[in-house]
């Protein structure tokens, strides 16, 4: 099965910018997966193909309009009818890897790219459009966000990822970051790769990486390393037992 994306964009040009190549490009050529981009400027009505406005109340910038949107999202919808559809927007409920496994489980995606001051906010009403962001920060527009999510989404795809396991212990896939990596040369620059890991030992390796990702959680991530306890506390007792040591 092909994971079918849809891009809704004033940028068509922007795809598959980065996702044309590496993994993600391998598996464009190999039928993994495809996109189409709807240019939003071709459901505009006017002559100079307009498709934002000045926003109602004042202000600075300009507001894409709902008319316009919403003829560029149902000719998608019309297209694939069970696709989830996501606007990409600072304003958008935070992206995470559990979201990116719903989508690539499914059988494709439409994205909704903002531009300038964002969207007229009755397309969120009259449509079933989910609202995401992919951090703090505010990007030029919406397709790098798009790019961003197909990219996390493809990698997820049944036989993209060139090692079966390699997604399984990734930062965020049990609510950690991940262990520090570690390589030949044994030695560089007066830093040696820490003992345990050279001793063979499996039962002592997990444990050490299961402490590191632990420190380096609460260390760097407060907010999941509160969410993993949340999560141990509220779990039966004897998986609790094992896991806590604070
Ligand atoms: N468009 C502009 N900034 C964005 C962000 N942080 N996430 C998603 N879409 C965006």
């Amino acid at each position: 099965m092909t994971f079918a994306a849809q891009i809704i964009t004033l940028y068509p040009d922007m795809f598959p910018g980065p996702l044309g190549a590496s993994l993600a490009g391998k598996a464009l050529k190999d039928g993994k997966w495809s996109y189409e981009t709807f240019q939003m400027r071709d459901f505009a009505t006017d002559k100079h193909r307009s498709v934002d406005d000045t926003p109602a109340g004042g202000g600075a910038g300009m507001v894409l309009r709902a008319d316009i949107l919403g003829a560029a999202v149902d000719a998608a919808i019309a297209k694939q009818p069970n696709a989830p559809i996501l606007a990409m927007t600072p304003r958008g409920k935070p992206l995470t890897q559990t979201k990116v496994r719903e989508i690539s489980g499914g059988e494709g995606v439409t994205i909704l790219c903002g531009r300038f001051e964002g969207f007229d906010e009755r397309i969120f009403e009259n449509r079933t459009i989910e609202q995401v962001s992919i951090g703090d920060y505010i990007l030029s527009g919406g397709e790098m966000a798009a790019l961003i999510l197909l990219d996390a989404c493809i990698r997820l795809l049944p036989d993209v990822m060139g090692h079966a396991s390699s997604g399984d212990e990734e930062s965020f896939e049990n609510g950690l970051l991940e262990y520090p990596h570690y390589t030949r040369p044994i030695e560089w620059e007066g830093r040696i790769i820490p003992e345990v890991l050279r001793s063979g030992d499996h039962a002592k390796i997990a444990a050490w990486r299961q402490g590191a990702s632990e420190a380096i959680t609460r260390s760097r991530r407060p907010d999941l390393w509160k969410r993993h306890r949340d999560v141990l506390d509220s779990s039966p007792s004897d998986v609790r037992q094992n896991n806590k040591e604070d």
